[in-house]
């Protein structure tokens, strides 16, 4: 017969009260629970939202798989915004140095992470969108990459201008990429890396700045090019290595709150299997006082999604951003076992050659699952096939949870699929 959550955390009650004499699978201790139908488990998908590759659209079918399923991600459009402001800000205040051969063209390269990944799409639109570059088609700025646009002449982008102190520069994006292996791993740091090389040998002193979707990326560019030759260079994640670097001339970085999304991510799970109100310690305190400033995320009712929101890191804020593993203020007191036992959780990471991934997010569900008593099992996939993470939630009975993070934005059925055999 199967149980429902309800009637199994009724039972449990009883079992710990002693009305029930036989001890019940799952109900506290290590072990998952084999009572709970998969189908009933609390899934929260993470860093990837499941959505439609090409239009954007969210994947509302696999976000109401069941009444504990959520997205928990960060507001990628203000983010997008946040970096384009980043990299506007730095250009007006060096104004003086930024155009390096003083031919009045500020020109910049833009390394592109995944052409099909919402967040990636926001940092393109966000930076085009201040520098005047972007190009509309009804209504969408076109988020393509030009390849190498040396004459001006994309379709893909066009010349914008800013004028600073009564001077006006022409803006031009010389070139912009995917950086995706042969083998189709994308936001891929070595690929960048090599990039630069490339551009660098065709552009010289017309790349006035470098810009990422993100800083595994942007430090890849960063080491082997832009530091020696002075060139400031723009990423997103605020990991640890491009904070530290923003003294040696990395231009800047965005913070997208990853404390936050790590403790929500495990926090929503931690509420069902407690059978207490989803927002428990995140929008209301829980009763050691954990709770999540309004001013940190935002929640989507009708997305199912929680986002987290971005902060500016450059060289007026990085010095709070050091540790890109410390854990949110008001969010670090540990649970109590009685209440909250331990549970067992199933984390994917859909690439480990990732660098947000692998250097911020995972270590910090490793020090939330202390305080919240899990334990995590991880999985890293390659990046490229999405077969690569999900052959390995073979028993999905053994966990009492699941944080997922995709290959593919596109490829939520693949996980909930399993759940359901
Ligand atoms: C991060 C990237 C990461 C990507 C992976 C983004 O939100 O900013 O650094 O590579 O997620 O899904």
């Amino acid at each position: 017969m199967a149980v429902s959550r309800r009637q199994f955390l009724q039972l449990c009650g009883l079992c710990a009260a002693g009305v029930v004499g036989t001890n019940l699978a799952g109900c506290g201790g290590e072990s998952a629970s084999s009572v709970v139908p998969n189908t009933e488990k609390p899934v929260v998908f993470f860093n990837r939202q499941p959505s439609n590759g090409s239009t954007g659209e969210i994947d509302m079918t696999t976000l109401t798989f069941n009444k504990d399923t959520y997205y928990v991600g960060f507001d990628a459009q203000q983010g997008g915004e946040l970096e384009g402001q980043m990299v506007v800000d730095y250009i007006k205040n060096h104004i003086d140095t930024v155009d390096r051969n003083g031919d009045g063209t500020i020109g910049y390269i833009l390394a592109i992470g995944d052409v099909g990944h919402n967040d990636s799409i926001a940092r393109t639109r966000g930076v085009r969108k201040a520098l005047g570059t972007a190009v509309e088609e009804n209504g969408v700025i076109n988020t393509g990459a030009t390849g190498t646009n040396a004459d001006g002449s994309s379709d893909i982008v066009q010349d914008g201008e800013i004028e600073v102190a009564g001077k006006t520069f022409k803006i031009r994006e010389l070139a912009s990429q995917e950086m995706k292996t042969t083998a189709g791993a994308t936001w891929d740091a070595p690929t960048a890396g090599n990039a630069i090389g490339t551009w660098a040998a065709s552009f010289g002193d017309q790349i006035d700045l470098v810009v990422s979707n993100n800083d595994g990326m942007g430090m890849a560019m960063f080491n082997s090019w832009s530091y020696s030759n002075h060139v400031p260079t723009f990423g997103y994640d605020a990991n640890a290595d491009a904070v530290a670097a923003i003294p040696n001339g990395y231009g800047g970085t965005i913070s997208q709150n990853p404390a936050v999304q790590a403790y929500i991510n495990l926090r929503l799970s931690r509420n069902s299997l407690d059978g207490v109100d989803f927002q428990t310690g995140i929008s209301t305190p829980d009763d050691k006082g954990n709770i999540i400033s309004p001013d940190d995320y935002r929640y989507s009712e009708d997305e199912r999604s929680f986002y987290a929101m971005n902060l500016m890191v450059n060289a007026d804020t990085y010095e709070n951003f050091l540790d890109s593993t410390k854990l949110y203020e008001t969010a670090q007191t540990a649970l109590d076992e009685s209440t909250s036992p331990t549970k067992k959780v199933w984390a994917s990471i859909y690439n480990a050659a990732d660098n947000f991934l692998s250097s911020t997010y995972r270590p910090l569900l490793q020090k939330y699952q202390e305080l919240m008593n899990f334990k995590i099992d991880f999985v890293a996939g390659d990046g490229q096939s999405e077969s690569s993470v999900s052959n390995r939630l073979a028993n999905p009975s053994d966990y009492d949870a699941f944080a997922i993070n995709m290959v593919k934005t596109d490829n939520g059925a693949s996980y909930t699929g399993i759940l359901r055999q």
